[in-house]
């Protein structure tokens, strides 16, 4: 094997490593002429710069992250067999990247939008990624609906341009999302950055016991700096101040030895419980009310380094919801499901079929030899081991290591469609009358809908006014006068109007 490339090689050379004696100056038929298609050094530069953008993500494409440590503090051995949860002490490392939803990669960091907070576990027995967004419910419930949602929340195929209309048009038309909004558009839908931001996976998902055993559960990430949010007007400020606010404080934080953490906690129902609750478990549009399920404190996390390089670590770091370990499982929440497929489709489109080898995705031990040259196969492609499960090399199968036989499902196939009832209004009127006794929040709340709702056509405001008067008769009144008033008189920004008029002069 040929020693690995020195990072800071003693003389400047081509990609091939032959030394360039003048790599300022191309090579051209006399003083004046045409430049020569033999300068391999011009070639090979520019047709490496030609190729340097990889796919964005297609959603969460604007983001930054940072490595550390995961400790486990309490005992949850009764509940999972999860190696990396084993024992009080035991320490994982992590790696973390934290997004915006909506907006592309060079986008502002305060807009208002769900915030991605992915976690990577370097365990010893495959990495477990929890991908999850800083809100504990979802827009929908059904992953059919997913490319429909972003398209709405995205550049309109015309104008290009963010479009009011089809956002609400898609939220109103699709009401189980009312749970989503209430909180996207209370301040929480602005936290101050990154590390003052909590985190869920609001999917169910399973932790399983060697012993059969298993429950249903719920994570959550609680910043130990606390939950900090900006108002609309702080936020829109950051958005011209400082587009990259986010990424920036994270960075100079670790930079300073200041670093942020967070407690992670889970919430765990049995089969028998999940049963009988209140709320379909499987319906990521809902939470588990803390006084009826308690947070069970399980470990904390600590980030204390920054990435190197940017797109080795975290522009090409690939989170899956499918990345799990013995000890936690999937549920059949149907939004879940879909996820379980879409992530790692969507890496092997952007980063390529071997993604699993980049050395910020590679796992601690890996042997699967099955899985063969492609594009790009970085790991020696296993040298001369069989690339099929060899009796004459046969390959150890750990027991126990996938605990699926849990439920038992019988059904006709059929598209069960889930439309929003009386009940997907419940908890977001619960969440109303939590913002009222927090001084000014339903009064931010009003306003964030209106500066955004008064963009939107007529029938779809009125669609609108129509959910919100489901979650609460005064709410729905209220955003009405709000919006209306701005849509009859539409706020002026002087600068702006400042700037039309000398076009027009
Ligand atoms: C069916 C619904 C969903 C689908 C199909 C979907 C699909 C995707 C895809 C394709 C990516 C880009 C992955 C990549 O290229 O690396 C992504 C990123 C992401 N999604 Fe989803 N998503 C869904 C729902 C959700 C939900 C409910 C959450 C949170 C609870 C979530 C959190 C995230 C996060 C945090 C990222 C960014 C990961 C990173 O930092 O690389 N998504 N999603």
């Amino acid at each position: 094997m040929a020693a690995a490339t020195t990072q800071s090689p003693p003389y400047y050379t081509a990609s091939n490593g032959r030394p360039v004696s003048n790599p300022v100056s191309s090579q051209r038929l006399g003083r004046n002429g045409p430049v020569l298609l033999q300068d391999f050094h011009l070639i090979d530069l520019l047709a490496h710069f030609d190729r340097e953008r990889i796919p964005e993500r297609v959603v969460h494409a604007k983001g930054s992250g940072a490595f550390g440590e995961f400790e486990v503090t309490d005992d949850v051995t009764d509940v999972t067999s999860a190696d990396f949860l084993s024992q009080i002490g035991k320490k994982t490392p992590i790696a973390i990247r934290f997004s915006t939803v909506g907006g592309e990669k060079g986008s502002a960091d305060t807009a208002r939008d769900p915030r991605g907070f992915a976690i990577k576990f370097y365990t010893e027995e495959g990495n477990f990624d929890m991908v999850m967004n800083d809100t504990p419910v979802f827009f929908i419930r059904d992953g059919v609906k997913f490319p429909t949602l972003i398209h709405s929340q995205k550049r309109n195929p015309q104008t290009n341009l963010k479009d009011a209309t089809s956002f609400w048009d898609f939220i109103s038309g699709n009401q189980e999302s009312a749970h989503q909004i209430m909180q996207l558009f209370s301040d929480r839908g602005t936290p101050a950055s990154w590390r003052y931001m909590n985190a869920y996976s609001a999917h169910t998902f399973k932790f399983t016991k060697t012993d059969g055993t298993w429950c249903y559960m719920k994570l959550h990430f609680l910043a130990d700096l606390k939950f900090k949010t900006l108002t609309n007007d702080e936020a829109m400020h950051l958005y011209k101040a400082n587009p990259d606010w986010n990424t920036q404080d994270l960075f100079n934080a670790i930079d300073k030895s200041n670093y942020p953490s967070w407690t992670m906690y889970c919430q765990t129902l049995t089969p028998e419980q999940a049963q009988n609750f209140r709320w379909n478990i499987f319906d990521v549009t809902k939470v588990w009310p803390h006084s009826e399920v308690p947070l069970r404190c399980m470990g904390k996390m600590t980030l204390n380094r920054n990435p190197q390089n940017y797109f080795a670590e975290i522009e090409q770091i690939a989170f899956a919801p499918s990345h799990l370990v013995p000890g936690i499982e999937p549920s059949a929440d149907p939004m879940l499901q879909a996820r379980l497929f879409s992530y790692a489709d969507s890496q092997r489109h952007r980063l390529g079929v071997n993604y699993q080898q980049l050395p910020v995705n590679k796992p601690l031990h890996v042997y699967a030899p099955w899985q063969r040259d492609g594009p790009s196969a970085i790991n020696g492609n296993y040298g001369p081991a069989p690339n099929y499960q060899s009796s004459l090399q046969p390959v150890e199968y750990k027991p126990a290591a996938e605990l699926i036989e849990h439920e038992e499902w019988v059904g006709k196939a059929m598209r069960n469609i889930w439309e929003a009832t009386d009940e997907d209004f419940v908890q977001p009127g619960m969440l109303w009358k939590v913002l009222g006794k927090q001084p000014g929040q339903q009064d931010n709340f009003m306003y964030n809908v209106a500066v955004f709702l008064s963009g939107a056509v007529e029938d779809v405001r009125k669609r609108t006014y129509g959910m919100f008067r489901r979650v609460d008769e005064e709410l729905g009144r209220r955003i009405e006068e709000e919006t209306e008033r701005r849509v009859e008189e539409p706020e002026k920004d002087e600068i702006v109007e400042g700037i039309l008029k000398k076009l027009e002069d």
